[in-house]
């Protein structure tokens, strides 16, 4: 069987946006919009047209400029949003508005003070006016994470009848563990009369830490797109993150899905999402945190230098860094400090490298690690009393 396409439906300029904090002018959201195109993202939310006359400037400029991928505008679903989504995508090769309402009880009584058989119906109004603009339309059930699964499979069934051609199924609020995720995606796999006429995407937030494993699971049971932001930025604990999601189908299952992501840009694209919108990723996030990479214990710098996949399962050359880093720290042995002097240009012999690293220790002990300049200025005061 050949190996099946999974798209990634970029959503950094608008859930990851609309963070206290992270919001970019339109320059900047150029910027970031290039950078997602050369990343080869094949859906790019561009933000929410209605909100503000700024938003609706972004869609507009991104649609006018970005070729290669969807671009998609968000809605309620409310006559006015859709039609200011679409005049904000006018500009679009290839336009998709992305419209949608709430379907778990809370949202239907508390937010929305409805009922179930309406909003069924405003669903499909939706739907129906959106594809009366474009072909290419997204629906999304609000917190399908609480919604219970006969219901949510009615609701899909009925806007896929209406003309959706995506599905989005949001774990709104972050509830959701991987096996019951996976198994409202089967659910609606198995009952939803027309579920293959339209693609199945999932967008899963990251309140109990498990929005990167959900949407795997929502893979496994028969999602092909997956809605993410970088770094994993978003509405709270954050949206699924691009890159993990990317290198979790890139290392766990080879010849069973892919994306068309060129994962050599993860880095290059993390760096410039944080520092546009001055938020740090945190030094151990997973593919992009300053210390993906980084070894500090005498015992994973030992291994890793005799054999990098001692302690790595992932190259650094494929998301873009050069190399894996050795940081000398009071816990790094023999081993890292020699391999150290090394890369500068001191090849120690061992009663060398026994002077050395008693002098290194005391230093390492006094500071939180030691740098390749403080290695250096041990080095030339040490070795001359050596030799
Ligand atoms: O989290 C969510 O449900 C959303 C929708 C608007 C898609 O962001
Ligand atoms: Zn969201």
């Amino acid at each position: 069987m050949p190996s099946k396409k999974i798209e990634i439906f970029d959503t950094t300029l608008r859930d990851g946006e609309q963070v206290p904090g992270c919001k970019l002018n339109h320059t900047q959201k150029m910027i970031v919009a290039r950078q997602l195109e050369e990343l080869g993202v094949d859906v790019l939310e561009a933000g929410f047209p209605v909100s503000s006359p700024g938003d609706f400037k972004a869609v507009e400029m991104i649609s006018k400029e970005i070729r290669k991928p969807i671009i998609c505008g968000l809605s309620r679903a409310i006559e006015g949003d859709i039609k200011v989504a679409a005049e904000a995508l006018k500009y679009a090769a290839r336009p998709r508005i992305h419209t949608g309402i709430g379907t778990s009880p809370i949202h239907i009584q508390h937010k929305l003070r409805s009922t179930q058989d309406k909003i069924i119906e405003r669903s499909i109004d939706a739907v129906s006016y959106a594809k009366s603009f474009v072909e290419d339309v997204e629906f999304y059930a609000e917190d399908a994470g609480r919604t219970d699964n006969e219901y949510l499979a009615k609701v899909i069934e009925a806007v896929i009848a209406a003309g959706a051609t995506v599905v989005n199924i949001p774990d709104t609020t972050g509830y959701c563990l991987p096996h019951e995720y996976g198994e409202k995606i089967a659910y609606l796999v198995e009952n939803v009369k027309g579920i293959h006429k339209a693609t199945i995407s999932t967008h899963c937030h990251n309140d109990l830490g498990l929005a990167t494993a959900n949407s795997i699971a929502g893979v496994m049971n028969g999602v092909t797109q997956i809605e993410c932001t970088m770094n994993g930025i978003g509405e709270r604990a954050g949206n699924t993150s691009l890159e993990e999601v990317v290198m979790v189908l890139r290392q766990k299952f080879k010849g069973v899905y892919h994306t068309d992501i060129n994962t050599k840009g993860l880095t290059e694209t993390s760096r410039l999402v944080s520092d546009s919108m001055s938020v740090q990723v945190q030094a151990n996030k997973a593919i992009v945190g300053e210390n993906a990479f980084a070894h500090s214990s005498g015992i994973h710098q030992d291994g890793v230098i005799k054999f990098r996949e001692s302690y790595e399962i992932i190259d650094p050359i494929d998301v873009g860094l050069t190399h894996s880093e050795i940081i000398l720290t009071a816990r790094s042995g023999r081993a890292a400090v020699a391999y150290k002097a090394k890369q500068i240009g001191y090849d120690l012999s061992k009663d060398e490298l026994d002077i050395i690293y008693h002098n290194f220790i005391s230093l390492a002990d006094s500071k939180k690690y030691v740098s390749v300049d403080d290695l250096e200025v041990l080095l030339k005061k040490t070795l001359p009393a050596v030799v």
